[in-house]
């Protein structure tokens, strides 16, 4: 039987320079799912996303994508295996125009020679990109950055896309915009891991979710459970 785990952290543990950041963090998502991490500033939420896209290595610990140790693999490795990481900020090429910066997320081997089919994919979805295609992305607004970046993320057709705040510094209509994008991501088959710091709306589109404090798992559970825990309305709902 196939299994339904797309990705499996299990105990990790992470350092900086001997500071202890993560503690132990384990949990699994499940393949077509949008699994939520909720935290406060400095809990570990980047450090956990950092242990799964190779940029760092737990010092002990395992992750295992679709069956397979990933941990201590490189991070481009990583990306051909189909994770792909829309990092905090989006960390665009500035003076790259838009459709470079896209067609650099294709720069794969497994998606290279379709990226021309899947950039003509990325524009339906963001029909803002296409009409900017020429224009450098510094100077685009903080949304169609997002979107950008976003866009850059799915050019290497990842079966697990992993988002870092990207509702970030946007204004409303553009983070319910990205938001909407994220669950049409699922529709499509895609799997989500998402750190949001927008804690309603990501319990609301999410399926399941855990709460990270001081770099450890703290409470975990399906979205609907979380929004009516009291202790998430009183840390994070300002209820
Ligand atoms: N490169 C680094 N060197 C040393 N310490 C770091 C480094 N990166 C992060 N840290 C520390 O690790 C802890 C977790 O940081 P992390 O970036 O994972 O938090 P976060 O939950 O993503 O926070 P935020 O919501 O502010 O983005 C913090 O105390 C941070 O100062
Ligand atoms: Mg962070």
């Amino acid at each position: 039987m196939e299994s339904k785990t797309i990705l499996k952290v299990n105990n990790v543990n992470a350092f900086y320079s001997g500071i202890q950041a993560l503690w132990d963090v384990s949990f699994t998502v499940e393949k077509g799912e949008i699994f939520a991490i909720i935290g406060s500033n400095g809990s570990g939420k980047s450090t956990l996303l950092k242990t799964i896209t190779g940029i760092m290595r737990p010092a002990s610990g395992e992750v295992e994508f679709m069956g397979k140790r990933i941990d201590g693999i490189a991070p481009h490795s990583i990306v051909e295996l189909g994770i792909s990481h829309i990092p905090e900020g989006g960390r665009l090429f500035p003076d790259m125009s838009v459709q470079e910066n896209l067609e650099m997320g294709a720069y794969i081997s497994r998606v290279w020679k379709e990226r021309k089919e899947t950039l003509a994919h990325i524009y339906d979805i963001f029909p803002v990109l296409k009409d900017r295609q020429g224009q450098l992305a510094r100077t685009l607004s903080g949304g169609e950055k997002q979107m950008l970046a976003v866009g850059r993320g799915l050019m290497s057709k990842p079966l697990l896309c992993l988002f870092d705040e990207p509702s970030y510094g946007l204004s409303p209509k553009f983070v319910t915009e990205v938001f909407h994008v994220i669950e049409s991501l699922r529709e499509r088959g895609i799997t989500i891991l998402l750190v949001e710091q927008n804690v309603r709306h990501t319990l609301e589109i999410a399926d399941r979710a855990f709460v990270i404090e001081n770099g450890r798992v703290c409470l975990e559970g399906r979205c609907n459970e979380l929004l009516n825990s009291e202790y998430v309305k009183k840390a994070y709902l300002g209820l």
